[in-house]
């Protein structure tokens, strides 16, 4: 059986006894009960209100229109809900709330049916929102509400019934139905006067003609008179329950720690199976605090993280480390990507979208004519190293800065003195790599051009390559970059720019065409996919072709979300300049950081290019303040660290409200600092030093 439970009361703060406000001469609330009773995958239909007698009358109401009305507590919506479905035994429940006059049967139907025909726990319409506000539909298992029920505890959780449920893509099926267009700008709920207003004003158009209209009619008549939604087209999506995740962290910050059991024990687990506990450095929970830091993910979206025990956070930290440029589960990324899976992303042939991106990445690198794909950083570093020592055969490679885990850099610390401290990690090991690889990989520092001229002076006729990022902690000096154009000239070694990192951060391609200067070779990957593994080597098409005088080739090179991805992801990025917001976003963050660190008497130094920034506490213990920082911001729904990187759906509400955040969390660190009680107020692990790179 599958019922349907309605839940109103009379006490709404916004907008009070609106269920009983009339609608073409009813009260609201059966004008949504007549829709609801439209659709044929309902069986029953009940209203769910609370003890409180201030809705008396709305039982009353129900009551006389023999609808059936039950009753539980005001506050602890959940137990309501749950205590309600219970009585009649259904297999699923279908919830809606009573805000919602539009409501249309069809979408009922079509959501109900999605749950059945695919075995889901929970579906709704509105986990990926394409419908107006105020068609949202959920349907899930009874046993399912049960669960959520026992185990809940956050007052988001009880108050607003599901958000158990679709936080624990771990526990449960969920499924997400979404329309053909995406309408979710359109605000069809009720919740202020004027939104009441909106609604009058489409029953007074259609009910004489269609007592029956749809959402199509709606959209019909809105297309024909667009000025009827002017009246309540400046309200928020979700206030509601933006307010009740303020209380969420209100509860957290009391509580003073999160509850994180489930991501500790998978951690625990993890460290038994996979050395390292995951497959990349910067993500794993000793960079921040062993202890506090969730580690794991269950869903994540615009800006938006939820970890496995529910507890939801704004990202103001490393941003997939830099993958995701414009967000999480962008939804224009994800839909090209939805589309390329329909259609199969690999066969015995070649997916069309790697020409088509070829020709793109070409067009906005005019200098590149040739590319290669891969599917990581690494992996395109590699590439595009053999490419070189291909094209010069020679050997030799002078760098500057981290490109990856591969037996050509690492090669850099055989039987030298730490030669990658400074630009990956003090005291690497370069265990595995072979030993003959001894002399083929040279660091020299950024901006100190004399320390190539030398290395370039020593390897005379020996350099392949010379590899760098265009750009990183700080700018270049005037004719750095053209000095090292002039010596790859003379010398003949190919010039490489790392643009993984660095592209597609303050402009919508590489970093080197804001300062003029042509690589023969470039490499991308993170942003350029938005999440989704991709990684393009472009180049001078003489260099490139010597890809082909040696072996380079690889299965999954040649599938098609990536490229997929990445056409989406860099029309987007231009379209919507990117790069400019997130230069101004990363900007407005650091100068937060200087001046809420002089505010404060912290000392910290900061770095990066505004989108991808940094820094480092100075003093005897930068590591335990990172942690602590790391601790106090987790306790108020941040994840955020000493790195911020930027993502488009930043907003400067999100950086209004962390700064916010920050400032009473630095406050806090220098209490502790002040008193000596740094090391006693963590709850965790301090912070393993990291990554750094070359300042
Ligand atoms: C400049 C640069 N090159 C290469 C890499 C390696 O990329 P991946 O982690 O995808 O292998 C990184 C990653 O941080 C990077 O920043």
């Amino acid at each position: 059986m599958n019922l349907a439970i309605v839940q109103a009361r009379i006490s709404s703060t916004r907008l009070p006894a609106k269920a009983l406000a009339p609608v073409l001469g009813r009260f609201m609330i059966l004008r949504q009960v007549e829709r609801i009773r439209e659709a044929h995958r309902i069986d029953r239909l009940v209203v769910a209100t609370s003890t409180d007698a201030s809705d008396d009358p709305l039982v009353e109401a129900c009551r006389e229109e023999g609808i059936e009305c039950e009753r539980g507590s005001l506050e602890d919506v959940l137990d309501r809900f749950y205590q309600v479905a219970r009585k009649y035994s259904p297999a699923h429940v279908t919830r809606l709330t009573g805000d919602c006059p539009l409501t249309d049967p069809e979408v009922l139907d079509a959501v109900i049916a999605f749950h059945l025909d695919n075995g889901f726990d929970y579906t709704s319409n509105a986990l990926e929102p394409t419908f107006p506000d105020g068609l949202d539909v959920e349907v899930m298992r009874f046993n399912c509400l049960e669960r959520a029920w026992r185990e809940a505890r956050l007052p988001s959780e009880r108050e607003h019934v599901t958000p158990y449920l679709y936080h624990h893509g771990d526990l449960f099926r969920l499924g997400s139905y979404r329309g053909e267009r995406d309408l979710s700008g359109m605000r069809w709920t009720v919740d202020e006067p004027e939104d009441l207003e909106f609604v009058r004003r489409i029953y007074a158009r259609l009910y004489a003609a269609t007592p029956s209209f749809r959402m199509t009619d709606v959209l019909a008549l809105l297309e024909q008179e667009p000025e009827l939604a002017s009246v309540n087209s400046r309200f928020q999506r979700n206030e509601g329950m933006q307010k009740s995740l303020e209380k969420d962290r209100e509860v957290r910050t009391m509580r003073g720690s999160l509850h994180l059991a489930k991501s500790l024990a998978l951690q625990a687990r993890a460290r038994e199976r996979i050395p390292g506990m995951t497959q990349l450095l910067s993500k794993r929970p000793d960079q921040f605090s062993t202890g506090v830091w969730p580690g794991y993910f269950s869903r994540a979206c615009g800006v938006e993280v939820w970890d496995l025990d529910g507890n939801r956070y704004i990202d103001m930290s490393i941003g997939g480390i830099g993958a995701n440029v414009l967000g999480y589960a962008d939804s224009e990324v994800d839909e090209a990507v939805r589309c390329a899976i329909a259609n199969g992303t690999s066969c015995s042939l070649n997916c069309p979208e790697e020409v088509e991106l070829a020709d793109l990445l070409c067009e906005i690198h005019p200098w590149a004519e040739k590319v290669r794909y891969a599917r990581t950083g690494g992996e395109s570093m590699a590439v595009a190293v053999r490419i070189a020592r291909a094209a010069t055969e020679r050997d030799t490679v002078a760098f500057c800065g981290y490109h990856g885990w591969h037996d050509w850099y690492l090669a850099a610390n055989l039987g030298a003195d730490d030669a990658l401290g400074g630009h990956l990690l003090t005291g690497l090991s370069p265990a595995g790599v072979p030993r003959g690889l001894a002399g083929t990989a040279i660091p020299f520092h950024y901006n100190r051009i004399g320390e190539l001229e030398t290395i370039a002076a020593r390897h005379d006729g020996e350099l392949a390559a010379i590899v760098m990022e265009p750009i990183r902690s700080a700018p270049p000096e005037p004719g750095f970059l053209e000095q090292v154009r002039k010596i790859a000239d003379r010398t003949g070694a190919v010039l490489v720019m790392d643009e993984i990192s660095a592209g597609f951060r303050q402009n919508s391609g590489g970093a080197h065409l804001t300062f003029g200067i042509e690589p023969d070779i470039a490499v991308f990957s993170k942003a350029i996919g938005n999440g989704y593994p991709i990684a393009a080597v472009i180049g001078r098409g003489d260099v490139m072709d010597a890809a082909q005088r040696t072996f380079i080739s690889s299965t999954y090179w040649t599938e098609r979300i990536g490229p997929t991805a990445a056409l989406a992801t860099i029309r987007k990025h231009r379209r919507e300049n990117t790069g400019g917001h997130l230069a101004r976003i990363g900007l407005r963050v650091q100068t937060g950081w200087r001046e809420l660190a002089t505010a404060h008497g912290l000392r910290i130094e900061v770095g990066g290019i505004p989108p991808l920034s940094h820094f480092s506490f100075q003093g005897a213990q930068p590591l335990a303040l990172k942690s602590l920082l790391v601790q106090l911001m987790l306790q108020r729904g941040y994840l955020a660290s000493t790195s911020f990187y930027a993502m488009a759906a930043h907003t400067d509400a999100h950086v209004d409200a962390y700064l916010s955040a920050l400032d009473q969390v630095f406050a806090e660190i220098a209490e502790a600092e002040r008193t000596g009680a740094v090391a006693a107020s963590l709850k965790g692990q301090p912070a393993s030093p990291g990554f750094t790179r070359l300042a």
